[in-house]
């Protein structure tokens, strides 16, 4: 596999008033992730990029880390530093901020 880790962060942005992650969310949160590893050795092993909808649009804002398929919802900088850091760099998912898996 080409990368460790291929994060997928919503960026979406729907008409107003519309529940969405946004896209200044999304291009931020990206900003935020690519800003905490990049200076990481395995940095080069992790892909980040902002995505559409990823259809949990209630709880967001929300991004997706793969392979592993684990969503993170209602994310703020906060829970996005500490993701980074356990998940990402550390290689052990964050369940506190993870959404409930559908049937
Ligand atoms: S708008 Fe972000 S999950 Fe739908």
């Amino acid at each position: 596999m080409k990368y460790d880790y291929h994060v997928f962060v919503c960026a979406n942005q729907k008409a107003e008033g519309k529940k969405c992650c946004g896209e200044k969310f999304g291009l931020d949160a990206v900003k935020i992730l690519r800003e905490k590893i990049k200076n990481h050795e395995s940095a080069s092993r992790i892909r980040i990029q902002r995505a559409g909808c990823l259809d949990v649009c209630g709880n967001g804002p929300a991004m997706v880390v793969y392979p592993d398929g684990c969503f993170y919802g209602n994310l703020n900088e906060e829970s996005l530093e500490k993701i980074a850091e356990s998940h990402l760099l550390g290689n052990h998912p964050l369940s506190e901020f993870m959404l409930p898996e559908k049937d």
